[in-house]
């Protein structure tokens, strides 16, 4: 079982190494995103975009279609994003929303709310996944 403490600045940095990774061609704006899970593993992820502009993917749903190739269903214990244009960071950035809803498919399958860290240069923000999407609807409510 991890401790988000002892794993925290490992998170942020697989969040900045990933933002290296980003395809954003059209919008030159690079986001990297890390989850964290119960056994200690981190699976990153950054921005596809698409000459279809909305077709493209943001880097949570991209690390968390990793982590359920990689078999990982629930035991989300925490998630960094970072990004900016062309990959400098400035201001944190929370998960957009469809983002939020992807998110909480992984961890309603393990019940755990995620702390969700949006890495900014200076300043951090630290919220919940169930703060960013309360009330959510998720696979419980398909019985
Ligand atoms: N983006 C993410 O990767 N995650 C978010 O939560 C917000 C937006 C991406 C999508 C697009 O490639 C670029 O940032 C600009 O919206």
């Amino acid at each position: 079982m991890t401790n988000l403490n002892e794993s925290r600045e490992a998170l942020i940095a697989a969040a900045r190494t990933a933002v290296n990774s980003a395809y954003a061609p059209y919008s030159n704006f690079h986001v990297g995103a890390a989850l964290l899970f119960e056994d200690g593993a981190i699976v990153t992820g950054a921005n596809v975009e698409n000459a279809s502009y909305g077709l493209s993917l943001c880097a949570e749903t991209v690390a968390c279609a990793i982590a359920s190739h990689a078999g990982r269903r629930g035991a989300l214990v925490a998630v960094a994003v970072l990004g900016g244009p062309g990959g400098r960071i400035d201001a944190p950035i929370t998960p957009c929303g469809r983002c939020r809803q992807v998110l909480n498919e992984l961890a309603a399958l393990g019940s755990t709310d995620p702390v969700v860290l949006c890495i900014g240069a200076k300043e951090v923000l630290e919220t919940r996944l169930s703060v960013l999407l309360p009330n959510a609807f998720g696979p419980a409510q398909l019985g």
